[in-house]
């Protein structure tokens, strides 16, 4: 089994999360499910990798990337599949990919079924080791997210979630980027560990143990 070893060894890649796909990401919270893929994005800029980005159809229903999400990649242009619905089909976004010159790629789309299984699969067929972030891709049920998850992990893709690719790259609290870099990522996308973290402070900058807690073993 391969791990995300190296820093320099990989690119994000974010397919069709338009915002006219957005509703058909309906496997997950939609509230949970936007974190996800804005964390995914926060990912790339935090390790500072080369982030490839599609649209499909953004003139029709499918519409833009949301403009936030743009707002984050201001010197990545956008590779607008024209008709292809596997986006390794289109020689732009294949010429894209072989420009960042990493063999592995961490994959995000909608959906899970077709835009990301499509483009992971033919991927793994080219020799890229291939890393899905199961967490920022969506799709209709949960029976389609796991049969498509299904199909990729029997292809040799690694579906794994945004806590661990953050945690397999960084790999130690005190590298760089490590604990300083990611603590304000994990703030936005991840609180449940920086809200125990600010408890701790407060305990070690003010706190006092009460009666009953010096009693607990
Ligand atoms: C500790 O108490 C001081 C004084 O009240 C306060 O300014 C500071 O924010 C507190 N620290 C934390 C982490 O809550």
């Amino acid at each position: 089994m391969e791990f995300l070893t190296s820093l320099l060894l990989f690119a994000f890649v974010i397919i069709d999360i338009q915002v006219g796909l957005f509703s058909v990401a309906r496997d997950y919270d939609a509230i949970l499910y936007r974190n996800a893929i804005y964390a995914h994005a926060g990912l790339a800029k935090v390790f500072g990798t080369p982030m490839v980005l599609t649209t499909s159809g953004d003139v029709g229903p499918n519409g833009p990337l949301p403009a936030d999400f743009l707002d984050m990649f201001p010197n990545t242009p956008v590779i607008k599949l024209l008709g292809e619905v596997n986006a390794w089909d289109n020689p732009e976004f294949r010429k894209a990919i072989e420009a960042t010159g990493k063999k592995q790629v961490v994959l995000a789309g909608i959906t899970t079924d077709v835009c990301t299984s499509f483009a992971a699969l033919s991927m793994r067929e080219a020799g890229y080791s291939v890393f899905v972030n199961v967490e920022a891709s969506g799709t209709t049920t949960e029976l389609v997210r796991s049969v498509s998850n299904d199909r990729m992990r029997d292809a040799g893709v690694q579906v794994l979630s945004t806590f661990a690719i953050m945690s397999e790259l960084m790999r130690d609290w005190r590298d760089t980027p490590g604990a300083a870099e990611l603590f304000p990522f994990l703030d936005k996308y991840y609180p449940a560990y920086t809200m125990i973290a600010r408890a701790h402070r407060a305990a070690v900058e003010n706190g006092t143990v009460i009666t009953g807690e010096d009693k607990l073993h």
